[in-house]
């Protein structure tokens, strides 16, 4: 059981950055991650449609690859799914990520915040208990439709102009600002081009951290020395489609920065 690996879902390759976390406090797991780029963008989809999509890939993930936990590293297949999954896997322990606002809460709850995510996370009921718990009445929710895409297809050109006209006016009055979707840690420079130095929160830390307990409080930590496989599985169409996924999904792996 405890070198069975740990299943990541994304809608996309986004939820790298929270694998990413993962591996600096446990790189002697076993990873198999699941890119779902075929239905990728989730944040515009009905509710019932990612609960359908995320309860056929977790069934896949324990049925098929006997994963022996399963992190949602999406905020959007969290917040809209996390509950029905629960619910229906009662036995195997479900991580999920949400949009890091108590972080704000805690570090730096004066300046004025943005919190970017997509609609279907700045629309949801989850999202919204977080946000009344914590709200620091200084902040602005930015549903930021298309721009997951935009990551997700390494339009960074596009991504720049689109950046700039949405976030163009608070350049100089934002301080914090809620990464919300896991595509977009993979962005901050180009956030950071618009509006300079700001302070980013992202939950993937929290994750890590969660997914770490909760795999030692079941005794489900591996107990191996080296160091573990990472197995990529991407849902496209096409073998070049995937190959050029799995591509990007190591590169970001070996270079991505995830302070
Ligand atoms: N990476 C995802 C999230 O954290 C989903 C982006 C999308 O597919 O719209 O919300």
């Amino acid at each position: 059981m405890n070198d069975m690996s740990i299943g990541f879902l994304d809608s996309g390759i986004g939820g790298s950055t929270v694998l990413s976390r993962a591996l600096r406090l446990m790189k002697n797991e076993d990873y198999f991650f699941f890119s779902d780029s075929k239905n990728c963008p989730y944040g515009d989809k009905s509710d019932e449609e990612i609960i359908k999509r995320c309860d056929e890939i977790v069934e896949y993930m324990t049925e098929k690859k006997h994963c022996k936990a399963v992190v949602l590293a999406c905020n959007t297949a969290s917040a809209k799914a996390v509950d029905f999954l629960r619910n229906k896997y009662n036995t195997l322990p479900i991580i999920a990520i949400e949009p890091a606002y108590k972080m704000v809460h805690d570090n730096s709850p004066e300046g004025f915040t943005l919190v970017m995510a997509t609609r279907g996370t700045i629309e949801s009921e989850k999202f919204h208990r977080l946000y009344s718990k914590y709200d620091n009445g200084n902040t602005e929710l930015l549903s930021c439709v298309g721009m997951a895409d935009l990551i997700e297809q390494s339009r960074f050109d596009e991504l720049d102009n689109y950046l700039q006209k949405l976030l163009g006016k608070y350049r100089g009055m934002a301080e914090n600002v809620v990464l919300g979707c896991t595509h977009y840690p993979l962005a901050k420079d180009n956030i950071r081009k618009v509006l300079g130095n700001v302070k980013f929160f992202d939950g993937a830390p929290g994750v890590a951290r969660q997914l770490y307990r909760v795999l030692k409080k079941n005794d489900l930590l591996s107990s191996k020395k080296s160091e573990g496989k990472i197995c990529f599985f991407d849902s496209s169409d096409t073998q070049d489609e995937r190959e050029e996924k799995e591509k990007r999904f190591f590169e970001i792996l070996s270079s991505y920065n995830c302070e």
